[in-house]
């Protein structure tokens, strides 16, 4: 494993209620028992409304909390959305942005999301920028095309290794239970890795965390986190439960 410190990061989506937050706080009491102790950072982004009541409860407690997306903009007439500003304001140290989720659902463009890590960044928070192929690009061979082109796009000067995180998602291993074999993630991987060298310059691009993200679960965490160049995981589905999110962390003990 590398010297970047990983992190396994939540994706709740669409999912939680209140009554949902029992689940964060097992995370955080299993994390802060002293008998477990995972070479990573934690964190879970919940839906918005759960924002504040979650990272309430976690305060203090080595689970981080984010947002799942942000609007470009700190404030203005945009009704429904939500800036950056007002996830820092409760209590989200990143946010996730470009999911292949909005930018299938809504619309979004590699320029968008590069606004939306801006916005991120004039916060102060983190961006978690992801990136990957449908699986007609897998098959067409154009993989390495896409998330090239796609770091060019929503990645720009200003991003660094300390305000920028990128999650590499496959489209097609998004809660499908598919992954791609360990040598697909390694070569991914390691072509990002050298595109933000080169994009970027090594020096802002030095410790930037590359996530791998789609179908993450306890009994495939270990062999994927060991992969060279993945820095930890963004996990959907299997982080909605703490028994499976502790069993993914655990891949880091
Ligand atoms: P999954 O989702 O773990 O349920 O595949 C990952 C994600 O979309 O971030």
């Amino acid at each position: 494993m590398s010297d970047i410190r990983a992190l396994v990061a939540g994706n709740w989506k669409m999912n939680g209620t209140t009554a949902s937050l029992p689940e964060a706080e097992a995370v955080m009491t299993r994390l802060s028992a002293g008998d477990f102790n995972p070479n990573a950072d934690v964190m879970i982004c919940p839906p918005a409304t759960l924002l504040r009541a979650m990272s309430d409860r976690l305060q203090g407690s080595p689970v981080a909390t984010g947002g799942e997306d942000c609007h470009a903009n700190a404030s203005g007439a945009h009704t429904g959305d939500i800036s950056a500003e007002m996830l820092k304001d409760a209590g989200a140290s990143a946010v996730i942005v470009g999911h292949s989720e909005r930018r299938a659902d809504h619309g979004e463009t590699d320029a968008m999301v590069l606004e939306k890590a801006r916005a991120a960044h004039r916060a102060g928070l983190t961006a978690i920028v992801c990136i990957g192929e449908t699986e007609a690009q897998r098959r067409a061979g154009e993989t390495l095309d896409i998330v090239t082109t796609q770091i060019r796009g929503s990645i720009a000067a200003g991003c660094t290794g300390v305000n920028t995180i990128i999650a590499y998602e496959p489209v097609w291993a998004i809660g499908s239970g598919l992954t791609p074999t360990t040598a697909d993630v390694a070569e991914v991987h390691g072509a990002i890795r050298q595109e933000l060298d080169a994009h970027l310059g090594a020096d802002a691009a030095s410790g930037m965390r590359i996530l791998y993200g789609g179908s993450v679960k306890p009994d495939n965490a270990r062999e994927l986190m060991s992969v060279e160049n993945v820095n930890g995981a963004l996990v959907g589905g299997a982080s909605l439960k703490a028994e499976d999110f502790l069993g993914i962390i655990a891949a880091y003990c």
